[in-house]
């Protein structure tokens, strides 16, 4: 294997950029081309390819975002689209392909993997809904970002005596908002996994307020519905002073954090490792501090499940 390309593909995640920089490193340290591909799929379909050095991933590993550029391809999904991507990785003489992204861009580098072209997927999104993985990257630096925002709002809270509904991404997934919610101190968490009753919620904030409580938060995933419907029933059945923030894309954007600058180092180098092996269809992920790899069909199979012991912790300590 002489050359081998890179991707960051769905929507960016804090620790992508370091992602990239173990993928060049690593493939330069054992003597291949890399090759960086530009927009994700959209930009395998345009051909829109450019080596990459050692300086070229200099001063990238502190970065949020990524380099490379993002993209979700409408054309990639078409056999058409796969096929001419199929042909631009031929002509720039690919011969191995390192996705970085979502489940989405899981299945798309599957489809390549199938049309013959070796592909490892790395795990990079915040909303840490890949199965067979603990941990996808930029998850932490999402949650640490949703923890600094709840603190802030905490202040504001206690000197209003009021109630705040904080949303917080994860697309149909919880795992953002119960993390968040826990390190958080959050009086309820309110995620798509467990189901709820908005009267029980309400019954444990006067519990809170009855002993004294000035302040009240609940972190809400986004695929639970909307801030606006569970602040209005919550004002609704308490008349408290009650306001909403949804913190949106902040979580996708700053510096990655230790944790996650590291898990992309060892994800990144074991992906081009994996490669050099003559392994496809693969995704890397970490267990139990381990980096491991996966067929990537039979991750997409799995379902990731929410840790229920941190669900039900942090209701024991919300009290
Ligand atoms: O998958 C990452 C994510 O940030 C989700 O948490 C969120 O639902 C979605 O992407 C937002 O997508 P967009 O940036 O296209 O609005």
């Amino acid at each position: 294997m002489k050359t081998i390309g890179v991707l960051t593909s769905g929507g960016d995640a804090p620790g992508m950029n370091a992602a990239v920089r173990a993928v060049v490193r690593k493939g330069l340290y054992h003597g291949l081309k890399v090759m960086g591909v530009s927009r994700g799929f959209a930009g395998l379909i345009n051909g829109e390819f450019q080596e990459m050095t050692l300086s070229s991933v200099a001063d990238i590993i502190q970065r949020g975002g990524t380099i490379l550029r993002t993209a979700r391809s409408e054309e990639f999904l078409t056999l058409e689209g796969r096929a001419t991507a199929m042909e631009q990785a031929g002509k720039s003489g690919l011969e191995g392909l390192i996705v970085i992204g979502g489940d989405g861009s899981f299945r798309g580098a599957s489809c390549l993997a199938f049309m013959g072209l070796p592909v490892i997927g790395i795990p990079g999104t915040i909303d840490n809904d890949i199965p067979c993985t603990d941990l996808t990257i930029g998850y932490d630096t999402a949650v640490n970002t949703a923890v600094d925002a709840i603190n802030k709002i905490r202040d504001t809270a206690t000197s209003h005596e009021r109630v705040f509904i904080i949303e917080v991404m994860g697309r149909r997934t919880g795992h953002i908002a119960l993390a968040a919610g826990l390190a958080g101190g959050a009086e309820s968490i309110l995620i798509p996994e467990v189901e709820f009753d908005l009267d029980q919620v309400v019954e444990k904030l006067q519990y809170g307020w009855r002993r004294g409580k000035l302040h009240c938060i609940v972190v809400m995933a986004e695929g639970v519905g909307t801030a606006m419907e569970i602040s209005q029933g919550i004002q609704k059945r308490t008349n408290a002073d009650t306001r909403m923030t949804i913190l949106g894309h902040i979580q996708r954007g700053g510096a990655p954090t230790a944790l996650d600058r590291i898990l992309a180092s060892r994800l990144g180098a074991r992906s081009v490792e994996l490669l050099l092996a003559g392994e496809s269809n693969r995704m890397v992920g970490i267990q139990a501090s381990q980096i491991v790899s996966i067929d990537i069909n039979f991750a997409l199979r799995q379902k990731k499940p929410i840790d229920m012991s941190l669900y039900h912790l942090a209701g024991v300590l919300a009290t």
